[in-house]
């Protein structure tokens, strides 16, 4: 399956997106772990994107379109399918995504929209914690780790201070809309709706897929 999920900021695409790879066995995009990834290792890439992320601001298009595009194009993607988490999110990278998909012979098959109150987000990036070792997401309170665990084990994120978490959300409410119209309007998206527990979001979004499937 080719597939998109969309969201704002601590929608939960990331904690969607991992259980949704482990059942249907697809490859998992995610532009914002590839800039992480990128970041950690001070390549030029991350040195660039790193001055736009630490500002809650979006990376040029063009970096950001390339780096999907040369991840699409590897070997393993037409046998798995893939699930692309936080791309596109300008209008201009929805029209390159359409151009590369149509240049690999690859199919948008759906979108999986996950709608959120703004209003619970800051409460939910302000708790989120990464385990070190694997990347694994939780959440403090919503989601904590099991047993008795050891915060130096985990680390949060430079972009989830209050003040950048603000401006994420702005950029993303307005550039948001158009993106999920152009889907919308080729009858891809499912809504999903995501001011429920973690694990009733992925029953509902489980549901869509197998009738995809
Ligand atoms: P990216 O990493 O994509 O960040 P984002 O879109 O801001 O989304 P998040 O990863 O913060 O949230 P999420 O929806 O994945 O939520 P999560 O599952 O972790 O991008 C980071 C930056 O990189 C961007 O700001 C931009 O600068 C740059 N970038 C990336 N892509 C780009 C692009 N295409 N173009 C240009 N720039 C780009 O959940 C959040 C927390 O909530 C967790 O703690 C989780 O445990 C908890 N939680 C999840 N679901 C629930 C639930 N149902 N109930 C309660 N808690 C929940
Ligand atoms: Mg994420």
């Amino acid at each position: 399956m080719n597939l998109l999920i969309m969201g704002l900021p601590g929608a939960g695409k990331g904690t969607q997106a991992a259980k949704i790879v482990e059942a249907f066995q697809i490859a998992h995009i995610s532009t914002g772990d590839m800039f992480r990834a990128a970041m950690a290792n001070e390549t030029e890439m991350g040195l660039l994107a790193k001055s736009y992320i630490s500002k809650g601001e979006l990376v040029p298009d063009e970096v950001t379109n390339g780096i999907v595009k040369e991840r699409l194009a590897q070997d393993d993607i037409k046998g798995t399918g893939f699930l692309l988490d936080g791309y596109p999110r300008t209008i201009e990278q929805a029209h390159a995504l359409d151009a590369t998909l149509a240049e690999l012979g690859l199919k948008l098959e759906g979108v999986i929209n996950i709608k959120v109150d703004p209003s619970s987000l800051l409460e939910r990036l302000s708790g989120r914690i990464i385990h070190k070792k694997t990347g694994e997401t939780f959440h403090k309170v919503f989601n904590p780790p099991a047993g008795d665990y050891n915060e130096d084990d985990y680390y949060q994120r430079e972009d989830d201070k209050p003040e950048t978490v603000k401006r994420r959300l702005d950029v993303n409410i307005a550039q948001g809309e158009p993106i999920i119209e152009h889907y919308r309007a080729q009858g891809l998206v499912h809504d999903i709706e995501g001011n429920q527990a973690i694990d009733a979001v992925f029953a509902d979004i489980e549901k869509v897929l197998t009738n995809l499937k």
